[in-house]
């Protein structure tokens, strides 16, 4: 039995695509556990990039089989159009398989998301208006339709059917929209259909049976702790549990069938859309991250929040995943700062606390406690080995894995497969 967890620990956007890329090498399987395609995993290989947003991240390597598990929301046209991207790559795609119980993001999701945001007004969220919320709001209320569904049309049919009624009432009455026409979606979700049968599977029985014949098996989380819908900063979170936790409920894997847990932490901080941020730097510091790090969101283009590495962010995630390794990302971005903060602990009322506040009222009169460091200004893009890191570097990483009480497993430097430093080998 090898199975590795790679989750986010921050607000997503930690290069998640990256070290699940470089992991993939050694393992079989990789699966995507929740999330949809709000997710835009980037990963570069021989000086290309490719965004991925709902295709695990193994897809680069032939011969590793990719699956869509059954917590994903699942957008049939972003699929399709990032197959078609990839053939364009020249990247052959054969080896994916879907879960036949993932839901499917209808196209009255992604309307619904954006009327939804927009009618928060200044309570706005900020999602990505990829359908998400709305998609999941329907598994819960129990009228989602799922991927086995979609494959059966007459039960397809009459599920549309009667969802569309129901949304197309709200559409007018709420929103004055005009309805959705129920001949087209069928004719495009039967489409879509004809198109993906052949890879749909009962994913729990696949990848419990490929556990139990000790294969290696990659789960890749999307979006990350701070956004999950209960640990994160609740209302301004996604509306899954990106948490390791997750991979339990969105593959059908049971908690002893996972070994080892990955945290991927960007060597600094930064958050897209509404919602607390302790460490966020609105000055000449943030703006130089932002600018240095290129912080502009690969799905919806808009820039990035920046700030400081947030430790007491990553020890919450440490403790929620129960982290072996922290995986930290873009350490090369801070090669250019003469000096560098970390946030070790939140003071509330002047004293010390010891827990992530729950009530975003606490967490937005936080006051982040500051170790300064000193900077490196050296190049760290062609270093492999942990030990070549300047001193200061070592100091900085050093810290937090003391902080979070999680040891440091990977350290990369750059985007690319090779720029990256490995503290902990046979992680299969
Ligand atoms: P994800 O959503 O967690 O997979 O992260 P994104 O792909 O949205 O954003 C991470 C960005 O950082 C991507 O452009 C990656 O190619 C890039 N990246 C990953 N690791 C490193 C690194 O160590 N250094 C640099 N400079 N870029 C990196
Ligand atoms: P990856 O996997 C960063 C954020 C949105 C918004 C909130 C809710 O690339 O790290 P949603 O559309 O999910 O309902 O939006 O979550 N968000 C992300 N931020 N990276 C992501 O994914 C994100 N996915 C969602 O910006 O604040
Ligand atoms: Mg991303």
């Amino acid at each position: 039995m090898s199975t590795v967890v790679v989750t986010g620990t921050q607000w997503g956007d930690e290069g998640k695509g990256k070290i699940v890329d470089y992991l993939a090498e050694q393992s079989d399987i990789v699966v995507r556990y929740q999330g949809g395609s709000n997710a835009g995993h980037t990963v570069s290989v021989g000086g290309k990039e490719f965004k991925l947003r709902l295709m695990p991240s193994g897809i680069l390597y032939k011969g590793k089989k990719c699956i869509i598990g059954d917590g994903v929301v699942f957008d049939p046209e972003v699929l399709l159009s990032e197959i078609e991207n990839l053939k364009k790559e020249g990247i052959e795609i054969a080896d994916y398989l879907i879960s036949n119980r993932a839901q499917v993001v209808m196209p009255y999701h992604r309307l619904m998301d954006g009327l939804e945001e927009d009618n928060r007004g200044h309570a706005k969220i900020g999602t990505t208006k990829r359908g998400i919320g709305p998609c999941y709001m329907d598994r819960d209320r129990r009228i989602g339709i799922r991927m086995c569904d979609l494959i059966d049309d007459e039960v397809f049919a009459a599920k549309l059917k009667t969802n569309l009624e129901t949304k197309n009432r709200e559409l007018e009455i709420l929103y004055g929209q005009q309805p959705l026409s129920y001949e087209k979606i069928l004719k495009e979700y039967r489409d879509y259909a004809d198109k993906l049968r052949p890879f749909i599977i009962d994913t729990p029985s696949y990848l419990n049976k490929a556990v139990r014949d000790g294969k290696k098996v990659l789960f890749e989380g999307a979006q990350a702790t701070m956004l999950d819908i209960d640990y994160g900063t609740y209302p301004y979170v996604t509306a899954s549990h990106p948490i390791a936790g997750g991979v339990c409920v969105g593959a059908g894997i049971g908690p002893k069938n996972i070994n080892t847990t990955v945290g991927v932490v960007k060597a600094y901080c930064t958050r897209v859309g509404e919602g607390p941020f302790p460490t966020e730097q609105l000055n000449e510091i943030g703006n130089k991250i932002r600018n240095v790090g290129h912080e502009f969101g690969t799905v919806t283009g808009r820039p990035r929040r920046t700030g400081w590495l947030d430790a007491c962010v990553v020890k919450y995630a440490g403790y929620l995943g129960s982290l072996d390794y922290l995986a930290i990302t873009r350490l090369d971005i801070l090669d250019h700062f003469d000096e560098i903060k970390m946030c070790v602990a939140y003071k509330y009322n002047g004293k010390i606390i010891d827990e992530m506040p729950a009530n975003l009222r606490i967490l937005g009169k936080i006051e982040p406690v500051y170790e300064t460091f000193a900077g490196w200004n050296t190049d760290t893009c062609a270093i492999r080995k942990y030990e070549d890191l300047p001193k200061e570097a070592q100091i900085y990483l050093k810290r937090l894995s003391e902080v979070t009480d999680v040891k440091i497993g990977f350290v990369s430097v750059g985007p690319n497969r090779d720029q990256t430093i490995v503290c902990a080998h046979n992680i299969f």
